[in-house]
């Protein structure tokens, strides 16, 4: 028999936890900065003072939830005057589902989820607040997702203005974007109660990938499964797009790729395998929270490669037999959230035609949208 085969009872994955989506790395190194910034800003609260407002920004798995959970992670050790409430605001994208996720974390419970108003759970939490003298700190993760209905805007003015309607209510703010550049502009309204301290989260280097991977390989797998040459090519797929997240995904891959060939180590082709499908996941994921017009729209973006508004809008509306404002939307939301590219042509156009492209491959797309 060969010793290099993989009995059927063994595995190469020491610990196949530290390859999930959700955990936290216990090394979480190139950060300190922005660790620093937020314990920083955080750290008034300690005191029973309104923590600085944060507003984390850079492209997509650069570490700022992680970062944000290792300081609430942190400061949960020190205190218990501090709630910390992390909402996803992808799934919850609506003031009345961020200030449930609030309550729940609050009271043990989760709010009913009709006939009850928004006004009324903000007046439980504040109201808890005032008594217990606990300061409520919220992380609002990827809030982009929030920004084309202006529901961002709604959920910040609430919670940042919350004291005016109870006296003593001590709210913190934390907004994760995640953008590859352009700064979002909150309404005035907004901007005029939130001045958040901004800290930036860049996309890592070619040498601090490296090392990042090199320590999850290292707790992931047992001695000798991943070599300097397999490592350096997972390497060199991750720094193509900086998503530590498609890195993470495709150590799990690869590794799963290796067992099924009962091998106890990973081949470069097991890696190449495994990034076909690594490299489309952050983009389905983000596909898949779409609503079905949307990903019509979007069907329409990709397949025309370079089309005008006015054209793109005939073609939809033939479709969906939705109006030009939704459609409007729409296409707003899809430029915020990074799909498309919706530029104003250049001067010498008629009027304010809008050609819009997409991002991302029209192969990958429509194989998400399958
Ligand atoms: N400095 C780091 N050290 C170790 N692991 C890291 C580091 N930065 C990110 N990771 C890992 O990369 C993955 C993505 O990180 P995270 O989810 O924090 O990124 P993100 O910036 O919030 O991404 P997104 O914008 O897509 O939400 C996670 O598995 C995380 O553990
Ligand atoms: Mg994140």
């Amino acid at each position: 028999m060969n010793k290099d085969m993989l009995l059927w009872d063994e595995t190469i994955f020491k610990n196949d936890e530290v390859l999930e989506p959700d955990h936290i790395p216990e090394y979480f190194a190139h950060r300190g900065t922005q660790l620093q910034a937020l314990m920083y800003s955080m750290r008034p609260a300690m005191r029973g003072m309104r923590p600085i407002n944060c507003l984390l920004i850079g492209p997509p798995g650069t570490g700022k939830t992680t970062a944000v959970l290792k300081v609430f992670e942190d400061m949960e050790g020190h205190t218990n005057n501090i709630v910390f409430v992390k909402v996803n605001c992808q799934m919850d994208s609506t003031r009345f589902a961020v200030i449930s996720r609030i309550y729940k974390k609050l009271f043990d419970v989760s709010p009913p989820s009709s006939g009850v108003s928004f006004r009324k759970l903000f007046e439980k939490v504040t109201e808890f607040l005032v008594e217990s003298g606990k300061i409520l700190v919220v992380a609002l993760d990827d809030i982009n997702y929030l920004f084309y209905e202006g529901h961002a805007d709604e959920i910040l003015y609430s919670l940042l203005r919350a004291h005016e309607q109870s006296p003593g209510a001590k709210i913190g703010v934390i907004a994760i974007v995640s953008d590859t550049g352009k700064i979002y502009l909150f309404d005035p309204k907004v901007s005029s109660v939130f001045l958040p301290e901004e800290i930036d989260c860049p996309r890592y280097n070619y040498g601090e990938l490296q090392d990042i991977i090199s320590n999850r390989i290292k707790h992931a797998f047992f001695q000798n499964v991943v070599s300097d040459e397999v490592r350096d090519k997972i390497v060199d797929y991750v720094d193509r797009t900086g998503d530590l997240r498609v890195g993470v995904n495709l150590l799990k891959r690869s590794g799963l790729n290796a067992e099924r060939r009962a091998s106890r180590i990973i081949s470069i082709e097991d890696v190449e395998k495994a990034y076909e499908a690594s490299r489309l996941m952050h983009l389905c994921r983000s596909i898949k929270s779409l609503t079905p017009d949307e990903r019509t729209l979007l069907r329409l973006v990709a397949k025309g490669k370079n089309v005008q508004t006015g054209e793109l809008y005939r073609s939809f509306h033939e479709i969906t037999k939705l109006g030009y404002t939704r459609f409007y939307d729409m296409v707003n939301k899809l430029n915020t959230i990074q799909f498309v590219d919706a530029n104003f042509s250049g001067k010498g156009m008629r009027g304010r035609t809008r050609i819009i492209k997409p991002r991302y491959e029209t192969q990958d797309i429509l194989k998400c949208l399958e």
